[in-house]
């Protein structure tokens, strides 16, 4: 059976490919994405293509796809400065997407990746019954595409599951169009030799997972029977580590990095972005469902030098 990942060439699409792939079962991989990966993974069939696009979903999305992770999104910053492209890749495809698995005679497993983003007006330690009350164009149509997989899932249209992300660090390569894309850079850079300015001063606190997790955090929730889903509760908050700035300064010295390549340089459009999602989570159902969280930000950091550097 197929499975599609939209936004299968960006930095975690990459990362879940080859662990889907390292998986038996997965017998077709799709990625579908409008970009090309900056590193291909043996063995995905990649089709360039822009999901917004009238006929992409038509064609890639048939009777023999069983699952499909809806990764392909523009990112928080970028969503904040373009309203209109922010609307229709976050949501009108996502609704499109949803409408195509629709028409399909086998309810799909459909696994949309939201965000913490979608906490805005909210306490700084948030649970499981926190209302979702975003405070930017990103936040908000996160939190619609989970009413709609919501909605799809109780008519039985697909057999949906959100998952709210951490911010995900160290991400690999050149810095995306997040806003918590600093939280990676202030790391990533010294640990590589190069200087990177920090726009946040050093007790914002971050909820934050690595790679390695959340991607195992994915398909774990895509593996979950059914009925480990209560009726109507369709999104879960995924652990994670609350960790500071300085922290993270702290963590980066442990590893042999040097604190001194960061510069300080205040951006108040991403403090108050990144200052409005939640310091931390207690995730009480996640965590009885099997959801893991790292152990610590030098495990995250450990994660990078392995997985990236070969260390
Ligand atoms: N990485 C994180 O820290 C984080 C945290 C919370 C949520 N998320 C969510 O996880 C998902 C994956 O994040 P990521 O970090 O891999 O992002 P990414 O930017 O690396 O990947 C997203 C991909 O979507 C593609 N895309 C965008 N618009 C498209 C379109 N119209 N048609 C086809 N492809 C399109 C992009 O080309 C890109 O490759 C996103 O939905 C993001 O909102 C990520």
């Amino acid at each position: 059976m197929k499975t599609v990942i939209t936004g299968g060439a960006g930095f975690l699409g990459c990362k879940l490919s080859e662990a889907l792939l390292a998986q038996d079962g997965t017998s077709e991989l799709v990625c579908v994405d409008q970009s090309k990966p900056a590193m291909p993974v043996t063995g995905v069939n990649y089709v360039q293509g822009d999901i917004c696009e009238p006929g992409v979903l038509d064609t890639l999305i048939g009777e023999d796809t069983a699952s499909l992770y809806h990764l392909a999104a523009v990112v928080s910053a970028q969503a904040e400065d373009d309203f209109d492209l922010g609307m229709r890749v976050n949501l009108d495809a996502t609704h499109a997407l949803l409408e195509r698995c629709r028409s399909l005679p086998e309810p799909p497993r459909f696994i949309f990746a939201s965000s913490v983003a979608a906490f805005g007006v909210a306490p700084p330690i948030v649970d499981d019954d926190t209302p979702a009350r975003p405070l930017n164009s990103y936040g908000v149509e996160k939190v619609i595409g989970e009413y709609l997989v919501g909605e799809y899932a109780r008519r039985g249209f697909v057999d949906g599951r959100c998952f709210r992300l951490p911010t995900i660090i160290i991400r690999p390569g050149v810095p995306n169009k997040a806003a918590s894309s600093f939280a990676s850079s202030i790391l990533r850079e010294p640990l590589l030799g190069q200087p990177t300015a920090c726009p946040v001063a050093e007790d914002l606190a971050i909820w934050v997972q690595s790679p390695r997790k959340v991607i195992a955090n994915l398909i774990h929730g895509h593996d979950l029977p059914a009925d480990a889903w209560q009726d109507g509760l369709r999104v879960l908050n995924l652990p994670g580590i609350t960790v500071t700035v300085g922290e993270m300064m702290a963590g980066l010295e442990k590893a042999g990095g040097d604190k001194g390549l960061v510069s300080w340089q205040h951006d108040a459009a991403i403090e108050a972005i990144v200052g409005s999602w939640p310091k931390g989570m207690i995730t009480t159902r996640s965590t009885q469902l099997g959801f893991e969280a790292d152990e610590n930000i030098d495990a995250i950091i450990g994660v990078f030098l392995e997985d990236e550097l070969g260390n």
